[in-house]
């Protein structure tokens, strides 16, 4: 299957409740033959109308941080996150919709075959790589599993909060597209 037959199979999905709100599917946006595949939370307000993932205020850092370290998602990032649809009022995405919404994460995974996965924020870090993950303490790491390499960074959510942890981030995308080209 191609990504983008994958994607026309995704926007119809009903599997879960937050198919009930949503205007769009935000399936995942940038380079279907990246080595690194980014994973965010859920998408917001402007994804879920525009359909793609990261386009608010907070994707506009999130892009200008990786402009910063060398990396944009036409060349070499596919982003896409850990449930498709908006959940209401932006709340945490619920671990029944999460692991609903899992098997199009796992497809997306089979098909880009990404070298590097980076989730972005707490819960997706907790979700994808451990329920422990502490984003503050083990950014940047590197951790195998089944061949890929896994790391998590700040949410630019977060960082448009404290924006001390700006150059935090930066620096973890600078080591991530290091070690993309090293592989
Ligand atoms: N925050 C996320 O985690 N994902 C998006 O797509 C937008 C905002
Ligand atoms: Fe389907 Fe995922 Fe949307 Fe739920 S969040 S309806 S599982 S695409």
């Amino acid at each position: 299957m191609t990504l983008n037959e994958l994607k026309n199979e995704c926007i119809k999905c009903t599997k879960c409740p937050l198919c009930e709100g949503r205007n769009n599917v935000v399936f995942g946006d940038g380079n279907e033959n990246a080595d690194i595949l980014l994973i965010g939370e859920a998408p917001g307000a402007n994804e879920d109308l525009e359909g793609k993932p990261f386009i608010g205020r907070s994707g506009k850092l999130l892009d200008d941080m990786m402009h910063e370290a060398g990396l944009t998602r036409e060349k070499n990032i596919f982003i896409t996150n850990t449930v498709k649809c908006r959940p209401p009022e932006n709340r945490d995405p619920k671990p029944t919709e999460a692991a609903l919404c899992r098997e199009w994460l796992d497809l997306q995974i089979e098909i880009i075959k990404p070298k590097i996965i980076v989730c972005v924020g707490r819960i997706s870090a907790q979700k994808i790589i451990d329920k422990n993950f502490k984003v503050t303490q083990m950014h940047g790491e590197f951790i195998e599993k089944d061949g890929i390499l896994y790391t998590a960074t700040y949410h630019p959510a977060a960082i448009l909060r404290n924006i001390n942890n700006r150059p935090i981030a930066v620096a973890d995308w600078v080591k991530i597209k290091e070690k993309a080209k090293s592989l």
